[in-house]
């Protein structure tokens, strides 16, 4: 599969298939993702992969009622970092943030490459992650991915049905990216 097509056809599905996702195919998304880029080669990011036992457990009972889908999946992915394990720059420029969401990215085209479906979650409770996991006050659990090949067990509420089937939603193009615009372009709006 070339790497737009992957880019082009992942999309955050939730109807998902419980069979268990093969270890080579882990292994390639796990690569994939450890591969990115990052500043300075700090590789900030820690993946806790839960496909059995007490983590997979803890994982699923922490997410939230609306990602009760999510429940599926054979395999759901803890993700964060530190931000003390990569470079803080003036400027409010924490790397270790933006460099682990570099290497999700990767795990998200890799997985869809697989024929997986990745999709990642804001809707967990992270205090109750981190308790488990024994992750100290400075680790900042950034997200939950299900990890599944796609199916058709999940539960799924009427919007979550009809967003299963629908258009890929994204503004212009132009809003957010500037060919050779002004360099005020993205200046603060006054109220006028
Ligand atoms: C950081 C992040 C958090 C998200 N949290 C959730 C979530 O808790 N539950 C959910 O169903 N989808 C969640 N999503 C999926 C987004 O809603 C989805 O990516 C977005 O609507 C765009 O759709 P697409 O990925 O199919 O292009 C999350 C995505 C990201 C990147």
């Amino acid at each position: 599969m070339k790497i737009l097509d992957a880019i082009e056809s992942r999309r955050a599905k939730r109807m998902l298939s419980d069979k268990k996702i093969e270890e080579t195919a882990l292994k390639r998304v796990m690569q994939a993702a450890h591969l990115a880029p990052s500043c300075f080669n700090n590789q900030p990011w820690r993946f806790m992969l839960a496909s059995e036992g007490e983590s997979l457990e803890v994982l699923r009972s922490a997410l939230t009622k609306g990602n009760i889908w999510a429940l599926t999946a054979p395999t759901l992915i803890a993700v964060g970092t530190r931000y003390e394990e990569d470079c803080q720059l003036p400027e409010q420029r924490d790397y270790a943030l933006f460099d682990t969401g570099l290497a999700v990215g990767n795990l998200l085209t890799q997985a869809t490459a697989e024929g997986l479906i990745a999709h990642p979650m804001a809707g967990f409770d992270p205090k109750k992650v981190k308790e488990a996991f024994h992750l100290d006050d400075d680790f900042v659990l950034i997200t939950v991915i299900a990890l599944a090949y796609p199916g058709e067990a999940s539960e799924l509420n009427e919007a979550q049905k009809k967003l299963e089937h629908g258009e890929r939603v994204r503004v212009e193009l132009e809003s957010v990216v500037s060919f050779n615009g002004s360099p005020k372009v993205f200046a603060k709006k006054e109220n006028s």
